[in-house]
């Protein structure tokens, strides 16, 4: 039986980085360039033990080697309400993806037939892009997402003045792997967590918030800021860090309007907000990357290579979506690489997003996305941008919106680590 898996598994076809590239470069001058489907294959510790691979060609950090459910005290996940699946020993993970839903459930369907000789299929998650009017990939509380990613190859973007996201950084993605053969291979740490996100609660707590801001005199309550413009989308904005469309609130007191992804602006850091008049330290962009105050190089070495794919298990369509914000039963697929999972993932998870503490000492409220466990920090927002007067409090409720409910840390070997099976 475990040749037989192990004869599979080094058969299947997983899309290459180089091939990945070499689409995304074509896909610059055509946008209508489709790679085909994308199929990756990764292990947990179980696999490999499964696979029975030798101890010392099993990546070998701890938080990897335990798994996810074993780190609670560092991520506070509740696994009571996890979905009972991900309780289940989980050995690997196949992503399919294609641009056409019928060719990628087409595949997986294949896929499942073949593997289901010789495995058990504990779990099939579907995910979709979500787009805004503009086309631009969003998350369910209606946010740009997937902006802001370490450049690691190239350095053909423009020069950045502040914030320089290429090259050299694939000590943060990339580990070597120990193997039999001649040549150098690598793998990257793979973290899966599937994140419920609550629309109608995040939505209504986000409309009472932007009420309080626009409470600073009377005439203004609820329709327009003391300089006469609204600030509906401020509250949000400064909750994330981006505004809905993907403006920088550290850069922009109002939508930049936003419509190309060539728009998006990455090349910043908080040097001009040193206080957190523009753009809060807890804001979900400044917590889980608060580039220079905590020191460029420090930053970026943490960084994450992030994907997030929504998934909606409640069936209805994306426009139905919008006006019904469900309580429950959509959400993010979060999925992010790393060289490792407790310098990288854990690190911003538990000191940053749920600690909200950016230096020893120095706490600034905790992550109200993604931020999990008992805080105590109160956290404040300044009533207006880049002013310091009239500061008024953010309720300290002004969280729980997001749950999550399973995942597993992965490995994802190398091509020739897969034939080698
Ligand atoms: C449902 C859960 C989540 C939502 C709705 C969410 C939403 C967002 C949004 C809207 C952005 C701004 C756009 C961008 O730069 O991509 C962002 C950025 C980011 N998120 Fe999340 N996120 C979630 C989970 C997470 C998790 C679990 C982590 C890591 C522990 C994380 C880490 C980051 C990082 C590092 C950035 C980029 C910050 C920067 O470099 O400026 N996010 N997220």
């Amino acid at each position: 039986m475990k040749e037989a898996i192990r004869n599979w598994i080094s058969r299947f076809n997983v899309t290459s980085s180089a091939t990945q590239l070499e689409d995304s470069h074509i896909r610059k001058t055509n946008p209508l360039h489709d790679g085909g489907v994308f199929l990756n294959f990764s292990l947990s510790a179980s696999g490999y033990r499964a696979l029975e691979i030798p101890e010392n060609q099993i990546p070998s950090e701890k938080a990897f080697l335990d798994g996810l459910k074993t780190r609670t005290d560092i991520t506070e996940d509740n696994l009571g309400v996890w979905e009972p699946e991900f309780l289940e020993q989980i050995d690997a993970l196949i992503i399919v993806a294609d641009s056409h839903i019928s060719i990628a459930t087409s595949e997986k369907n294949r896929i499942i037939r073949e593997i289901s000789e010789f495995a058990i299929i504990v779990f099939v998650q579907k995910g979709k892009i979500l787009r805004n009017a503009s086309g631009i990939g969003i998350e369910h509380f209606g946010y740009a997402d997937g902006v802001s990613q370490p450049n690691f190859l190239t350095n053909d973007d423009s020069p950045a003045s502040q914030w320089d996201d290429n090259g050299a950084l694939l000590k943060t993605l990339l580990v070597p792997e120990s193997n039999q053969v001649d040549i150098e291979t690598f793998g990257s740490y793979f973290v899966f967590r599937k994140l419920e996100q609550n629309v109608k609660k995040f939505k209504e707590k986000e409309t009472e918030l932007s009420m309080q801001f626009n409470m600073s005199s009377d005439e203004d309550y609820g329709i327009l800021n003391r300089r006469g413009k609204s600030n509906k989308e401020l509250a949000g904005a400064k909750i994330v860090g981006r505004f809905e469309d993907g403006t920088a609130v550290t850069n922009h007191s109002d939508e930049f309007g936003i419509t190309r992804e060539d728009q998006l602006e990455n090349d910043f850091d908080y040097r001009d907000d040193t206080q957190g008049l523009k753009c809060p330290f807890h804001a979900h962009i400044r917590i889980t990357n608060p580039r220079q105050d905590v020191s460029n190089d420090f930053a970026k070495s943490v960084r994450l290579t992030r994907r997030g794919i929504p998934y909606n298990d409640i069936g209805r369509d994306e426009h139905d979506l919008e006006s019904d914000q469900p309580e429950d039963g959509v959400g993010l697929l979060f999925m992010c690489y790393q060289s490792s999972i407790e310098r990288q993932f854990e690190f911003i998870q538990q000191a940053w997003a749920n600690h909200g503490e950016i230096g020893p000492g120095n706490f600034v409220g905790q992550d109200a996305i993604i931020g999990q466990g008992p805080n105590a920090t109160i956290k404040s927002l300044p009533g207006q941008w880049n002013t310091d007067d009239d500061r008024q409090n953010v309720p300290t409720e002004f969280r729980d919106f997001v749950t999550m409910k399973g995942g597993e840390y992965f490995f994802t070997p190398s091509i020739g680590f897969l034939r080698g099976l």
